[in-house]
């Protein structure tokens, strides 16, 4: 078990050094999300989030004073690792859900104040590609996030497959959004129907 430590937004967050250790692996938030994440939990005065991925992102709402998590992973290994993270914070609660075309995970019908989408992997390497959403990434679980929050952050924004999966819920008329510009981009929606 690793304590999530003092909320410190830096790379010296305990999270983060054990994110560090695992060579190569160049996913998750930066130190400029988790700057703009603060901000964006300031702003929008968001007490309960619903994420998929959690990570150095869990411990950055944690200090930005979110009181609620549930926190969704698909991998197994990571998601053994994340509850064993959080295992000692009552705030977090790490479930699964399956990394399919729709998502299933059991909310059991919870609502909140917002969600953080930064998973499944979005990059060439680790992606699985779903029928009928090849051009896209993490549409699947955008739209999940959007079933249970009115407002939903994307991480990784700038990618092309990512800028697909915003268009294509434009285009269903499910939100309309904007940017922040970190380096890897966090897409702001505002849900306008919630995804059938
Ligand atoms: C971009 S990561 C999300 C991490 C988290 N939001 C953060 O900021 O640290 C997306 C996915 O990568 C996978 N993953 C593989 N190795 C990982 C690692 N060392 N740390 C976090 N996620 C990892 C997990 O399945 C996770 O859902």
């Amino acid at each position: 078990m690793v304590d999530s430590g003092p909320c410190q937004l830096s790379k010296s967050a305990p999270v983060f050094a054990r994110r560090r250790k695992n060579k190569g692996w160049k996913g998750g938030i930066e130190d400029d999300d988790a700057t703009a994440l603060h901000q964006i939990v300031q702003d929008h005065k968001i007490k309960s989030l619903l994420e998929f991925g959690p990570g150095y992102s869990t411990h950055a709402f944690l200090c930005a004073g979110v009181e609620r998590i549930v926190s969704c992973e698909h991998d197994p290994n990571w998601l053994a690792t994340a509850r064993g993270l959080f295992a000692t914070e009552k705030r977090v609660t790490i479930l699964p859900y399956t990394n399919t075309p729709v998502v299933a995970v059991n909310l059991e019908g919870q609502t909140f104040d917002a969600a953080f989408v930064d998973s499944p992997e979005g990059s060439a390497k680790a992606r699985v590609v779903h029928r009928g959403q090849e051009d896209l990434s993490r549409y699947n679980t955008l739209r999940a996030a959007l079933i249970h929050a009115p407002l939903a952050f994307l991480h990784d924004a700038r990618r092309p497959l990512e800028q697909a999966a915003l268009a294509r819920l434009v285009a269903e008329g499910v939100a309309e959004w904007d940017m922040f510009a970190t380096t890897k981009g966090i897409a702001r929606l505002r849900r306008l129907k919630v995804p059938e």
